[in-house]
């Protein structure tokens, strides 16, 4: 086959690269899609299973800390794009190792550059897509948004480092024209996403009858983005943003935690006819994240008017959607917390006060 183009999508195993990954799988049949994942504790060929035996379909394991495992890649696929989404994203994992990070996060993106550097002649329609977070501007306070012209001021080991990736990223487009765009985008949430994370770690908890642990006062602010109109955005950027060009992406949805995770356990009280509050009782105030950022919240008018992005659904929607999928899909959490994580999360959580 003469493949239009061959994209390589780095963590396509994990919570947002496998929604991209059957996007565009699903949509570009005259792409192939080469996904090139690790397969650490957060990346689970679980998440792609509909869509494992598809033609335009490839998976790699590799690691993008090994150079050769990327020559490899770009030399067998010729790949001619690369859309780069593998991380360590886990801000709490990052404040107890923070290696890990530096070396994913910061040199991996960098070998991937290099080597696409080598191989790209700079003289086709290559892009080199970067995916990054809204943590690289810092902690807003009660007002205001992030814009892409924010300055950055990473305060975790996990926003430092992709802070990092990203001025290297910007430092590759200014030195040697190499063919970038970045987005930085708010908290996703939907399905296949790790129950570490909030909502479906609350989700887990609530069903489970388990605490549900809310750091420091809960007065903590994130703007919720679904994770499919993530992928959306990500195909509009990558398919007519500009080169050198970072558009931001938010949900314009914001939520305190304590908030959120009542709603959540109204929600399961409801979906499993329990009595209206029981949930809300498992509810535990816990030790307070290490420098734990106040609020997040994006100023996405650029790719608004810009790309004509704008979210599909509504939070209801949205997390109602996303309870039921975790509610269904019992089978599938189970599988992803099988390995070490039980042993992690109690460590994280039960050693806490
Ligand atoms: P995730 O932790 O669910 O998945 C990360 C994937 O990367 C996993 O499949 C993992 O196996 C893979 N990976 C990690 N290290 C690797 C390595 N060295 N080589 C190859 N593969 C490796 O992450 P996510 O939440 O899907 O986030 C994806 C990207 O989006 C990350 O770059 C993250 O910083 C960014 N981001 C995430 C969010 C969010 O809310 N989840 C928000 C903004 C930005
Ligand atoms: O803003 C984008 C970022 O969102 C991404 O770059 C990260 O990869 C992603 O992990 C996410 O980071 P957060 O730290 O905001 O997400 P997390 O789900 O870990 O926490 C959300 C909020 O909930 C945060 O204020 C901490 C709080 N929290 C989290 C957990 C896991 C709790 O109160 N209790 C918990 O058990």
């Amino acid at each position: 086959m003469n493949w239009e183009k061959v994209i390589l999508i780095t963590g396509g195993a994990g919570f947002i690269g496998s929604h991209v990954v059957r996007l565009f799988v699903k949509s570009y049949p005259n792409y192939r899609v080469v996904n090139f994942d690790k397969l650490t504790y957060a990346g689970n060929l679980e998440n792609l299973k509909d869509i494992e035996n598809a033609t335009n379909y490839e998976f790699v394991k590799g690691d993008i800390c090994e150079i050769d495992d990327i020559i490899d890649v770009f030399e067998k696929y010729k790949v001619t794009d690369v859309i780069h989404l593998a991380a360590e994203s886990h801000v709490d994992r990052s404040i107890s190792g923070p290696m890990e990070f530096v070396l994913s996060n910061v040199v991996g993106t960098v070998n991937l550059m290099n080597v696409a550097k080598n191989v790209w002649k700079l003289i086709d329609n290559n892009v080199f897509y970067h995916i990054s977070t809204d943590e690289v501007y810092g902690s807003l306070g009660d007002i205001g948004y992030f814009k892409e012209t924010t300055s950055y001021d990473p305060r975790s080991p996990y926003s430092a480092s992709k802070a990092s990736s990203d001025h290297f990223v910007r430092a590759y487009f200014h030195t040697y024209n190499f063919p970038i765009k970045i987005s930085n985008c708010s908290n996703n949430y939907g399905s296949y996403q790790f129950p570490e994370k909030l909502i479906p770690l609350m989700i887990h908890n609530a069903v489970n009858k388990k605490d549900l642990p809310i750091y420091g006062n809960g007065l903590n602010i994130r703007d919720w983005l679904w994770v499919e109109d993530h992928a959306n955005a990500i195909d509009l950027i990558f398919h007519k943003g500009k080169i050198g060009e970072t558009y931001n992406i938010g949900g314009l949805n914001e939520w305190t935690n304590i908030n959120l995770v009542k709603k959540i356990a109204n929600i399961i009280d409801e979906k499993l006819g329990r009595q209206a509050g029981e949930t809300e009782k498992q509810i535990t105030f816990i030790k307070d994240r290490a420098g734990h950022d106040k609020r997040y919240a994006i100023d996405a008018s650029k790719i608004e008017s810009e790309l004509g992005w704008t979210p599909s659904i509504d939070f209801e929607t949205g997390l109602n959607n996303t309870i039921d999928w975790y509610l269904n899909n019992s089978e599938w959490l189970e599988k992803v917390i099988s390995g070490d994580y039980q042993s992690y999360y109690e460590n994280q959580y039960l050693n806490r006060d």
